[in-house]
């Protein structure tokens, strides 16, 4: 599939969390999912064993059903955590663009059925009862594939959100997917779209030094 030609650093810093500027009308083709996917196993996992999992889901059905346990889980406090957010903002420039952050995180809860592709990455096994470490050991075998495809995906001009909303109600969403949920674990729900042009901007972030140590905190 053809893609961008965006330098890697473009790529890196121009991977936004795109929600309003997705195209909800244009089929995404099977083809371009599965070479993101490929890329994305080219990402560390630990061991040999590659005990990742990726649930492409594209049946109307199947994401209207994602789509409410997202709500759902949207309802438990998504506000409250906006709004929150905004009120910690340092002034009023950056209280615009939280408010802006916020809209386009309630006009996605709101779409995200209409998204074409949610993409779930799971991994086997479950965090709840596992040590510190080993829980990093699980949540690390597959979050870098995940950054991967999402960063595979911009280079094609589409367009990834990394959610975890729908995670309060996982057990229902397993049963919607059929999903073995005692045995794997979602860890995401990436809604997946061509983006309404291609071009992006790198994010505000803080400045590197307030959060650069070296060799000591
Ligand atoms: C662990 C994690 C969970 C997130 N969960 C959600 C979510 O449930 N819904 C949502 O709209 N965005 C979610 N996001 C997206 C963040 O809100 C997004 O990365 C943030 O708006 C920064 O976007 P930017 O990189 O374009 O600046 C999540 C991001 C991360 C890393």
């Amino acid at each position: 599939m053809p893609t961008l030609n965006l330098s890697f650093d473009e790529v890196l810093t121009t991977t936004r969390a795109v929600r309003k500027r997705l195209d909800l009308t244009r089929p995404v083709e099977p083809e371009v999912i599965r070479e993101c996917l490929e890329l994305a196993l080219q990402a560390p996992t630990p061991g040999s064993e590659q005990n990742w999992h990726f649930v492409v889901v594209t049946d109307p059905k199947q994401r209207l059903a994602l789509a409410e346990l997202y709500r759902k889980g949207a309802s438990l406090g998504q506000e409250q955590n906006l709004q929150r957010v905004i009120a910690s903002a340092a002034n009023e420039q950056e209280a615009a663009k939280l408010t802006k952050m916020a809209d386009s995180a309630r006009y996605l809860t709101s779409h995200l059925h209409e998204i074409p592709v949610h993409v779930i990455p799971c991994i086997q096994g479950r965090a709840e009862h596992l040590s510190g470490t080993a829980q990093a050991a699980l949540w690390g075998a597959i979050l870098p594939a995940t950054w991967s495809f999402m960063l595979a995906a911009r280079s094609r001009g589409l367009g990834t959100i990394l959610t975890t909303l729908h995670l309060d109600f996982e057990r229902e969403a397993a049963e919607v997917l059929g999903i073995p949920y005692e045995q794997v674990m979602q860890t995401a729900l990436l809604p997946v779209a061509y983006t309404l042009g291609t071009t992006f901007k790198p994010a505000p972030r803080k400045p590197l030094d307030t959060v650069l140590r070296w060799n000591k905190w």
